[in-house]
């Protein structure tokens, strides 16, 4: 028997060898862009730690949206940036709150062809900068579900397609579920942030959102990066409770959660490609020390490989372009 038997690389010898086993897709189907729209912005701003992206005005946000369509994108999860904000986050279920303006504006321009999801959560609209209603200093847990239900049911009114609830209160998906059901909102999915950890990676988010918290962190409430058995809790409660869709946030760093709950529920399983795992990205490739669009492939495959059917990522639209070019 000639030495080695088994020789690995004679699939590997042509593109087209390599392209028929491969074991992991990548469309741009799979992927969902996050996009930020701020009330009263006169023109779109650029945001130095998110290369590429922008705070959007209303008009920006349609254009942005009409694109990621033609690209081949199926779906896009906004999120906005109010004018005021209060001590309540009451401007998160105004019905004619930014975010459900824009609800409007793209389903009225880009019609049926975007799956339009909102990130539900109070952070954006808080004085504080708390995902909740606070107690003295605490977030008040069910005190925030009261407002999350009526965030859920203004979102639907404006003709949502799924709620991404991300704040990680207990029970969050089962108040929503129950007031979308009984407040005509029963057709409308809802895309669980389950495990969503306390990250250092969520920084460049918070300016583009405007949503730091003012004093303190989020400890009390998202979760320790030590842990992935409390994970799988979080996403079974999540799908108890009624959750269409569940997530795991961060991706990279998370890939071993991702990979298990994929196994253990066999939902449709999101992850959350963070500001920060993209902006690492961007810095290194504008100082030439990797080649961004074969590290953005990379990461994306192995986020799918690990378990992801859908990737929520500012890296959607080049990625679908790139994939688009064959
Ligand atoms: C807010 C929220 C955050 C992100 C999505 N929704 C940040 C946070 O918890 O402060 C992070 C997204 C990103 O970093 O890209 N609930
Ligand atoms: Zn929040």
């Amino acid at each position: 028997m000639p030495f080695p038997h088994s020789r690995m690389r004679r699939l590997r010898r042509t593109a087209v060898l390599r392209e028929m086993v491969r074991e992991t897709t990548l469309h741009p189907s799979d992927l969902i862009a996050p996009l930020f729209v701020k009330e009263g912005l006169s023109r779109p701003a650029a945001l130095e730690a998110l290369p590429g992206q922008r705070q959007h005005t209303l008009g920006s946000l349609v254009e942005e949206c009409g694109r990621l369509a033609e690209l081949g994108v199926p779906a896009v999860v906004l999120f906005g940036i109010p004018a005021r904000k209060d001590e309540t986050g009451s401007g998160a279920w105004d019905p004619d709150g930014v975010v459900q303006q824009a609800f409007r504006r793209v389903r009225a321009e880009v019609g049926d062809r975007l799956v339009l999801i909102g990130d539900l959560c109070l952070c954006e609209y808080t004085a504080h900068g708390h995902c909740g209603v606070l107690r003295g200093e605490t977030v008040d847990n069910d005190a925030t579900l009261d407002a999350y239900a009526r965030i859920a049911v203004s979102y639907a009114d404006a003709g949502a397609d799924v709620v991404a609830p991300s704040g990680m209160m207990d029970g969050q998906v089962g108040a929503i579920r129950r007031a979308l059901d009984e407040r005509g909102g029963a057709d409308v999915a809802i895309l669980a942030y389950a495990a969503k950890y306390a990250s250092a990676f969520f920084e460049p988010f918070r300016h583009a959102a405007e949503s730091a918290p003012r004093f303190g962190d989020r400890r009390a409430y998202q979760m320790d990066p030590a842990n992935v058995a409390e994970a799988l809790r979080e996403v079974r409660l999540d799908v108890e409770e009624g959750a269409d869709l569940v997530m795991v946030k961060p991706a990279l760093p998370y890939l071993d959660v991702l990979a298990r709950v994929k196994a253990e529920f066999g939902l449709p399983t999101a992850a959350y490609h963070v500001s920060g795992e993209y902006a690492m990205l961007k810095a290194a490739a504008a100082r030439g020390w990797l080649d961004e669009e074969r590290a953005m492939l990379e990461v994306l495959f192995a986020i799918r490989r690990a378990g992801a059917d859908l990737i929520l990522t500012y890296f959607a639209g080049a990625a679908a372009e790139r994939l688009g070019r064959g």
